[in-house]
Formats: C-alpha cells, structure tokens, sequence
C-alpha cells in the first residue's frame, strides 16, 4: 500500500511515499524550484517520490494533508477580530491565497496531480508528533512537539507506545515559543522561519543582558514550562511586523535593518533569547516526564532545530535517551501525516528499525547514478576524471588535507534542512583559516556564522563530549577539554578579531563557546562519507572534518549534478566530486553567466 503525504502553502513544502509504511522518499520542493524554504504545492517532489518508487499517481492508496486548514483559517479569523481593524492589511494580503487554495486543498491535489480518492488531513501537531515517534528507535517514548503554530496549537506533548500515540496536552496561539524566537530573529534583521539558526549562531557571541527583561515583560513562564506571552509587545495577531515600537523601546531602539552591521545588542539579544528559550525547553521537557513517566522523549516541531536548547535537553534533562526529527520543520509534516495514516487511521503495527532508526539516515531523496552524471558532464564539455572505487576516499581526503575546499555530491539528497554527506562541502577542521575562507569565499554569508564537524562515530568521544550519535546534527556537544586552547579576554573585540582567535586543535568548527554541532558518520548509513573521513584521519590523525551545506547563502541546497557544477563554479571551491566523478577548478573553462546572480537570490 502506497501513501502519499503532502505538506505546504505555508513555508517548506514537502511530499513523501510510505511503501507497507517504510519510508520509501521524501523531498521539500525548494530543492527542485531552487526558491528556499518553497511554500507552493510540491509538485516537483511529489513526482520524486513518484519516480523512486517506481509508480504513478495512480498507484497511490491514500493523499493525506499535514494540516487542516479550515482550522487555520478560524484561528486568522478570531486573530483578526481580536485586534480589527488594525490587522486589516495583512488580512487583505492574506485572502486571496486561502480563497483561492488553501481552503479548497483537495481540488488542489486533485488538480495538480491528476488524483481523484479523497484526500485525508491530520491536524498540524499531530503530524509533527508523528513524525517524531514513528521513525524514532523507541517502542515507546514521550513526545513534545514545539513550534509556531499550526491550527491553534504552538506545543502539544504526549507519548508513543507501538502503533499507537495519545497527545495529552496543547499549548495555544498566540502563546508560542517558535513565534517568540521569531519574533527576535525579525527584530535582529534575520528573516523569519529562516535566520533561526543564524540568530543561534550568533548567541555565543553576546552575554544574556535581557534574559531577565524578556522573562519579566515579555514571557509569563510557568512551573510546567507553559509560557503566556505579553501580546501588547507583539504585532503577529495582526500585522506584518512580527514586534512593535513598544518592543523596540524595550531593547533600546528600532530592530536592526537587514544586512547593517551586528552590534553587541544584536548579539546581547541573540544570547539572551536563546538562554530564555533553553529555559522554556528544559521545563516542558522536566513536565513532560513527570507527566509521562517514560524514559525516551521524541521531538520535533521548528524549535526542535535549536541543536543547543536539544544539547541542554540531553544533558540536563530528565530522559534517558532523545531522538529529533531530522526534518523538524513543517517539511517533516508531509512524513508525519502519512505515517499517521498508516499506523493510527490504518492501525497498522511498526516494523523493526534497521540500524540506527526508521529514518534511513534521512538518505530519501532523489539520487544520480554514474551514468547520468557521466553524460551530463561530457554534454556539457566538462574537463572531469573518473575515481576508481578503491582510490576514491583516498584521494578525496587528500584534496581536503591539502587545504582544498571539497563540493561533495553523492547518493540521495538529505530530507530535512542539514546537509549530512550528501550534499555537502567539504574542508579541514584543523586550519583557523577554513571557517574565514569558506564563509566569505564559497558560501558568500556572514562570517560569524560557524560550521559543523562531521566525525567518525566511533571516535566521537575522542573529540566531543559526547557518549552517542548524533546522525542528524541536530545535537551539540562541546569539544573536550584537552583539545581546547585558552581563549583571551573578548570583551569589546570586534567580531572578526574574536574568530581569528585558535579554539581548539578543531579551530573550524569549534564555536566560541568551545561547542560544536555534531555529526557523527556511521559506516552503514553513508559508507562512501564514512571512508573519506577514515582516509583523511589515516593521513592526519584527525577523525573530523568540515560538513557545511553545499549551496550559497540564499540558494537551497543543491539537487541535481548540474545545481552542483554551477554552485561550484560561481565560488571558489577547489574542487567538486560527483560521484565517482572529480572536477578541478583550474581546468573547467571560463564560467560565464547573464546578469548578477547574487541578485536572483533572496537574502535569507
Ligand atoms: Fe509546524
């Protein structure tokens, strides 16, 4: 039995196939438009899926909807009301896509493709928690879901126990924990559902001045983790702004226009907005164990993405063992919604993880054999060589020792928003100039942003402290203490100076912090990743290298062969493997292009 699961119309559009109830694939749209974070209907992913089953529309069993939007729509209504008219523009701006499409979502899929059952819907956090349990190693397990909102609810919690979970709990809009740490990514110039991670980023540098402030005026936070938060600071209900003049008052002045220079009160914010949110996490996490009793929690949800508040979580919290979606956002919806089908609506049991999870290492993406990647390269008249099997990782992992930065492309694409080895780029953790040349030269993004280290997972201890894997990165772990180098005074350096600073024998992916976000590499997920990494450790003595997206800031991450050569070409990459195929800069010919590409590129 084939189901189909679809998620969109609000950001990071997704489809995934379940086959018998095993993940067979799942895609977000904006690798196949190339427009990040897609919110159209995926019907790029959607036939993905399609052709990596090897089946048609007509072959599917059940379409389900990550969502019900006839809720949705009630919760902008009642929003609206509350605060008209002032909300009367961003309600304006708003019909025409809900008239048009989002209340009519099963015209819609039977339109787009061609399918004519019922389609079925899930509600939002009902997606989430299953996309957070089912996959998970655990028979049974907590689940807390967070984000920013779904129908009504903002967090839900519950547990999982076999085929089965019972939801307990809802935490409503507009109290909402991602909506909150939206709200300061917009006031510290990030965009919203997308510069999350960078205002992360940027927590380390600062100091949490306004933790109190932010827990005393903005957050009411309860024993149990519960927040209310302080609407008359916020513009969301109705407006298009996510903080108001009363807001900007209260952190000394208006938010920080887009791309202008990041002050210490950017940085004072990021910190102390990520400590609140830590705080907030711990709490709900400490009263859904209470509540529970179970010794395994499952997450997911937006701010399941923060990997410092899921570090905090693992070694500060109650449970045992935590497991995160990979695509925590509203793309892991589409996986959660068909997995709802199969096992609650359906009632079918789970099957027996192989390996790590049911999460296929997250490896469900579309992927380009040799042959294709062959012909497209010589198509296009590409000077390229052809690795042998045996010498493959040997000579990657040269190029990486060497200094060279690596575009690496092999097997199927990641779902979820980390690239894990299959869509990444590559460098030498041990350089301090890695971190420096990679940010400004290949990814064209701010400097302060840090990269991810992707070790060995049976060295993991040897480097992190850290007992277990962490496939997904989606955990971080500080690096151990005898690596570590002592750092001087930071106080009033410019973000640039504190960088060059050595951290650690790891300088480019060790935070400031000494932390690090951690991937482990495990030899049956992703054998070809697993050898480059030993062969770089056989020539170095060092089981970590550099793991960063292969894409430029404001691009998603690259898909097909092609996105990969033109990704390589426009940066200063060294070099780029395909497959088994290897590019050098210095012998492609000259790469021309009409226009600025940059500007084609929304800045993120
Ligand atoms: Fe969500």
């Amino acid at each position: 039995m084939y189901i189909l699961g679809i998620s969109c119309f609000y950001h990071d559009s997704a489809a995934c196939i379940l086959l018998d109830g095993n993940i067979l694939a799942a895609a977000q749209e904006e690798r196949f438009t190339r427009k990040k974070h897609d919110p159209r209907f995926p019907t790029n992913a959607i036939q993905c899926c399609l052709t990596v089953a090897g089946i048609t529309i007509n072959d599917i069993d059940y379409v389900v909807f990550y969502d019900k939007p006839l809720l949705t729509f009630e919760r902008l209504l009642m929003s609206y009301l509350t605060v008209a008219p002032k909300g009367l523009l961003s309600w304006l701006e708003a019909m025409p896509l809900w008239l048009g499409k989002k209340l009519h979502i099963n015209k819609v899929i039977q339109r787009e493709i061609g399918y004519e059952g019922d389609v079925l819907f899930t509600e939002h956090h009902e997606s989430h928690a299953a996309s957070a349990f089912y996959p998970s190693p655990f028979d049974e397990a907590s689940i807390l879901t967070m984000d920013g909102v779904g129908e009504w609810a903002t967090a839900s919690y519950g547990f999982g126990k076999g085929k089965d979970i019972s939801l307990l709990k809802e935490l409503h809009f507009p109290d909402s924990l991602g909506l909150l740490y939206s709200a300061f990514t917009y006031f510290t110039g990030f965009r919203v559902n997308s510069g999350e991670y960078k205002l992360m980023g940027l927590a380390p540098y600062g100091m949490p001045r306004y933790k109190d402030l932010i827990l005393s005026e903005l957050v009411d936070l309860k024993q149990d983790g519960s927040i209310r938060l302080n609407i008359s600071y916020f513009d969301f209900l109705g407006g298009l702004r996510m903080t108001n003049r009363r807001f900007a008052r209260l952190f000394g002045g208006p938010p920080r226009r887009p791309e202008a220079e990041i002050t210490q009160r950017e940085m004072d914010i990021a910190a102390s907005i990520q400590v609140v949110t830590e705080e907030v996490v711990l709490r709900m996490v400490r009263h859904v164990h209470k509540e529970t009793g179970m010794k395994n929690l499952c997450l997911a949800g937006g701010v399941a993405l923060n990997c410092v508040a899921n570090g905090r979580v693992l070694r500060e919290g109650p449970f045992e063992n935590i497991w995160i979606q990979p695509a925590a956002g509203d793309a892991g919806g589409a996986l959660g919604a068909a997995l709802s089908v199969w096992h609650r609506y359906l009632g079918n049991h789970r099957r027996d993880p192989k390996g790590y999870d049911r999460q296929h290492g997250s490896y469900l993406g579309p992927s380009f054999s040799n042959g294709a990647v062959k012909t497209f390269l010589e198509s296009k008249g590409y000077p390229y060589h052809k690795l042998d099997g045996g010498g493959r990782p040997t000579i990657i992992a040269q190029k990486i020792a060497e200094g060279k930065i690596v575009g690496y492309m092999a097997g199927r694409m990641e779902f979820g928003p980390r690239a894990l080895g299959a869509r990444s780029i590559l460098g030498d953790p041990r350089s301090g100039e890695t971190q420096t040349v990679m940010n400004l030269k290949i990814k064209y993004r701010e400097s302060f942003r840090p990269f991810a280290p992707s070790v060995l997972e049976e060295r993991v201890s040897e480097y992190f402290d850290a007992d277990r894997p962490s496939p997904y990165m989606l955990l971080v772990a500080n690096v151990k203490e005898e690596r570590r180098l002592p750092q001087p005074s930071r106080e009033g350096m410019p973000m640039l100076e504190r960088l060059k600073a050595k951290r650690s024998d790891i300088p480019a992916v060790t935070h400031l912090d000494y932390s690090a976000r951690l991937q482990t590499v495990n030899k049956d997920d992703k054998p070809d990743y697993h050898a480059v990494i030993t062969e770089f450790e056989k020539l170095t003595g060092c089981a970590v290298i550099v793991n960063t997206s292969f894409n430029v800031r404001g691009e998603p991450i690259i898909c097909t062969p092609e996105d990969a050569y033109r990704c390589f070409m426009r940066t200063q990459m060294d070099v780029l493997v395909i497959e088994d195929y290897m590019l050098f800069k210095e012998e492609q010919p000259p790469w021309e292009e009409k226009g600025d590409w940059r500007s084609e590129l929304e800045l993120d």
